[in-house]
């Protein structure tokens, strides 16, 4: 019995929530695994309610549970900022949840931005590392509010981080089984002292994976090869910062963030999936939202518990109904409503 915490969240997070759940039972029908939800609120609604974040209680109690299904969380009226950090960050630097997995898949030619490529062309998977980096949060202000004011911004890149992300790379790449091709995204001709970090805990862990080819490529390189060649890729390694940029360039080139999923694993302990889109706000409760995204999140959450035959048929049932039946991925142009793609899904799956 997989126990599934569920934070649907804000805006759009709840609609698309409620169709990814309904696959997930579908498909707990069909394969015959059993499992429970419990409902927990952390959202910017809640925070401008009552003042709460993600506590530590919250963090102990999630640790029980067998994954973490997330919709979106932020709300147009909190500063920007306190929602990411207060529950966003919060729940995957807690949980440990060092690697963000994005896979890059095109489903359909047409919602392609790019001319000329087909669904085998772009079909990679971003390993972003989830812990440090920019994103630890260190700094200070110099002098704040003066005009000699300084702002420090601070990479934090550890030893121990940063190999257990690239030999987690390493292993997928394996596992994966397709190009075993994988790419080090960095900036080592001027962030010398974290890309040099990165880049020599890559070649000694390379030399446990002669089957596995290696790649190196400069971040802003790779913004320009995800539009002009995204077939050389097959398995990316990168870190927070430079993981969170290109992987919305990422989601534009598969068709959009209608159809991004993302996992925040942590290959130990408890992980949570997501569709990477925002809480898109302007869509809230018009039933227009694309809930691939949120599905395709259900799909990982179900290959993560080792319910790998479950979590292809969703991809595949996802494949179906995005190659065959929407008219595009965007909020509002589906050609069908936010629970009639679910359904779609789920008729798919039968
Ligand atoms: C993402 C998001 C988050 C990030 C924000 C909301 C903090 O953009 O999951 O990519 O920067 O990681
Ligand atoms: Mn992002």
């Amino acid at each position: 019995m997989y126990k599934i915490a569920v934070i649907a969240g804000d805006g759009t997070g709840p609609e698309v929530v409620a169709e990814g759940l309904k696959v997930l039972k579908a498909a707990s029908n069909k394969f015959k695994f059993k499992y429970e939800l419990k409902d927990f609120d952390f959202s910017g609604k809640r925070y401008l309610e009552t003042g709460k974040l993600v506590e530590e209680k919250d963090i102990e109690e999630l640790k029980k549970y067998s994954a973490i299904y997330l919709g979106a969380v932020g709300d147009p009226n909190v500063k920007p900022g306190i929602i990411e950090t207060g529950v966003l960050l919060k729940l995957r630097f807690d949980l440990d949840q060092y690697i963000n997995l994005r896979p890059v898949k095109l489903y359909n030619s047409n919602f392609c931005p790019l001319k000329d490529k087909k669904p085998e062309d772009i079909d990679f998977v971003v390993v972003r590392e989830n812990s440090e980096g920019l994103y630890k949060g260190m700094g200070e202000f110099q002098k704040k509010g003066t005009k000699e004011e300084v702002a420090i911004q601070i990479s934090y890149n550890t030893r121990k981080g940063v190999e257990r992300c690239i030999r987690y790379a390493f292993e997928y790449t394996r596992k994966r089984n397709k190009k075993k091709k994988l790419t080090l995204c960095g900036k080592t001709n001027v962030l010398t002292y974290a890309w040099d970090l990165w880049q020599r805990a890559f070649n000694e862990a390379a030399k446990d994976y002669p089957d596995i080819t290696t790649d190196y490529a400069h971040v802003d390189a790779t913004t320009m090869w995800f539009v002009k060649n995204p077939e050389w890729f097959d398995v990316i390694v990168t870190d927070n910062m430079f993981g969170d940029i290109i992987t919305d360039l990422g989601a534009m080139i598969q068709g959009g963030m209608g159809i991004a999923a993302g996992g925040n694993i942590n290959p130990e302990g408890v992980s949570m999936f997501e569709p990477i889109g925002g809480s898109a706000p302007k869509y809230t409760g018009k039933n227009v939202i694309n809930p691939l995204a949120a599905i395709c999140a259900v799909g990982m959450l179900l290959e993560n518990l080792s319910e790998v035959q479950a979590g292809k048929a969703v991809e595949d049932a996802v494949i179906k109904v995005a190659s065959k039946k929407l008219k595009s991925l965007a909020a509002g142009k589906m050609g069908y409503s936010t629970s009639e793609v679910g359904d779609l899904v789920v008729e798919n799956l039968a």
